[in-house]
């Protein structure tokens, strides 16, 4: 599974990158906006042109930059302009297209970006198609030529726990405990979990020999990042303070005091020189 990081933070995609383990890298208007927050709690001058060419620089693998529009002809616009102007700086960029951009009462856009999607990845743009929820939003957007699919896994957990009236902090592993609430098996729409919706969409997506990959979005534990990886999806784009937890286990730090305090000279002036 390929690992991305899931930030708009310069700092952090080159922190991570310098771990030697980066695939890539996803951004949308929430992370940016994140992104020019800090920079201005800093006091820095931002050039929004700038900053992206330089996490196009830092990564080799994909960055999927996002539109902002909600009407066909304007996402279509926009994607090929995100691709004129940023793809030739390191021939990297994926045009991220909401799988829907509809805002619920007005549902005659609602297939303005899947539209998008065809026009765009026929023009040879990769696309991501962002905002899934069910695998069939992923069949379509596969169908209509997207190279990646993201389904957004906690949301998706925020969502059946909202639900369900399930107290919950947005890290934490859903479903804890199983999925009973009061004895009842909970669901909705036959998705159990975020994790259930990523392996659906894998499991449609091998049935068909779906080229699509399955991007796992919207991860928030390192348990999520697991059982991704368990479901078969090809890449998880993960928060850095969620990749910062991946090594962590208390056996692991435990271990490396007591060998650290094993140290006898004998062994220590083999390896050391001063
Ligand atoms: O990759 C999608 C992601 O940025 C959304 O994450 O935690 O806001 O649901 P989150």
């Amino acid at each position: 599974m390929k690992l991305f990081v899931d930030t708009g933070i310069l700092d952090e995609i080159k922190e991570i990158n310098s771990y030697g383990i980066l695939d890539g890298v996803t951004l949308n208007p929430s992370l940016i906006k994140k992104a020019v927050g800090k920079l201005k709690s800093e006091g820095q001058e931002i050039n929004m042109e700038n900053y992206i060419k330089n996490i196009l620089k830092t990564v080799s693998g994909p960055v999927s930059l996002e539109v902002i529009s909600d009407i066909f002809g304007k996402m279509v616009d926009e994607g090929r302009r995100i691709f004129k102007l940023f793809n030739p700086i390191a021939n990297n960029v994926y045009v991220k297209i909401p799988i829907s951009p509809s805002f619920g009462k007005n549902t005659n856009n609602q297939f303005d970006g899947i539209k998008a999607i065809q026009v765009l990845s026929g023009e040879g743009i990769p696309i991501n198609a962002t905002l899934v929820f069910t695998p069939e939003q992923a069949l379509i957007a596969a169908k209509s030529g997207a190279s990646f699919v993201s389904p957004f896994a906690g949301r998706v957990d925020d969502y059946i726990r909202g639900n369900n009236d399930i107290k919950f902090n947005k890290s934490d592993y859903f479903p804890e405990y199983g999925i009973k609430k009061g004895g009842e098996i909970i669901s909705d729409n036959g998705i159990l979990s975020g994790i259930d919706l990523v392996g659906q969409i894998v499991e449609i997506f091998r049935y068909y020999d779906i080229e699509t990959k399955v991007l796992a979005a919207s991860i928030r534990n390192p348990r999520q990042v697991r059982e991704a990886a368990l479901a078969g999806a090809d890449i998880a784009t993960i928060p850095y303070s969620v990749i910062k937890k991946l090594l962590y286990h208390y056996k692991t730090s435990e271990g490396m005091k007591n060998f650290t305090s094993d140290i006898v000279t004998e062994y220590a002036n083999i390896l050391r020189n001063d």
